[in-house]
């Protein structure tokens, strides 16, 4: 694991924009990439660049349930406000929130990770330790799959909704098997609150009660971190 102290955001996302344009310049095609306030200083770093995606392939992670994609809290709208409006990629996944046969949408995005393996896979951390939505508890060879959320999940992603009650309880998300199939990983976390989770998933015991301790395994990962984030590791 490659672990990488910054200043602050403005220099992680800038970390993290050129160890992209690295992979991809090496022959990437296939981006994974995540919602949520870590990545949008990446996002930024694309949508302000001259480098065109228009060839290349993305593949969310997550979505809610019972979200059509025109719904702004969705992650197909996240998606397109940061990213694709400016910088569209030959083909974008991100699985159907508004498709409640769970059993249609599993198959159809298991089809398209097989389909197009990830190269470069962008992620987060929640503060349970959770990637994607794999909430503690996943098992580390999960594919594609429907979960409920945690309270602790809902109530940090509240802030992105009127109130927690409007906070969809159910997700579509790749699972932690998925996740680790990526050729390189480039994780980023932020914030004292994340600080804990970071600590697990780097010195912790590797156990599925934090999910991200499965990327202790993973041959090929950088994690990108601010001092706060990185304040609790040994
Ligand atoms: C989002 C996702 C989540 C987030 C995590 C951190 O697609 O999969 O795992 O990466 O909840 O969220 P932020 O970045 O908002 O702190």
């Amino acid at each position: 694991m490659k672990i990488l102290v910054t200043k602050n955001k403005e220099e992680a996302s800038q970390k993290a924009f050129k160890l992209l344009q690295t992979d991809i310049i090496n022959g990437a095609q296939v981006l994974g990439l995540a919602t949520g306030s870590s990545p949008l200083g990446l996002y930024q770093k694309m949508t302000s660049s001259s480098v065109d995606y228009s060839s290349l392939i993305s593949i969310n992670l997550d979505e809610y349930v019972g979200l059509k994609p025109t719904d702004p809290q969705s992650y197909h709208y996240f998606m397109e406000h940061h990213l694709f409006a400016q910088k569209p990629f030959a083909k974008s996944f991100i699985p159907d929130g508004s498709n409640l046969n769970a059993t249609e949408v599993i198959n159809h995005y298991n089809q398209i990770l097989a389909t197009y393996p990830i190269d470069t896979q962008i992620l987060g951390i929640g503060n349970n330790g959770h990637i994607g939505f794999n909430e503690p508890g996943t098992p580390f060879d999960s594919q594609t799959h429907k979960v409920k959320l945690t309270l602790a999940t809902i109530n940090a992603n509240a802030r992105f909704f009127t109130s927690s009650k409007d906070v969809p309880t159910e997700a579509y998300t790749m699972g932690i098997g998925s996740i680790i199939k990526a050729k390189h990983i480039i994780l980023l976390a932020f914030g004292e609150q994340k600080a804990d989770a970071i600590n697990k998933m780097i010195n912790g015991k590797v156990t599925t009660a934090v999910p991200a301790s499965a990327l202790q395994q993973h041959p090929n990962i950088t994690v990108i971190l601010d001092k706060q984030a990185a304040s609790k590791l040994a």
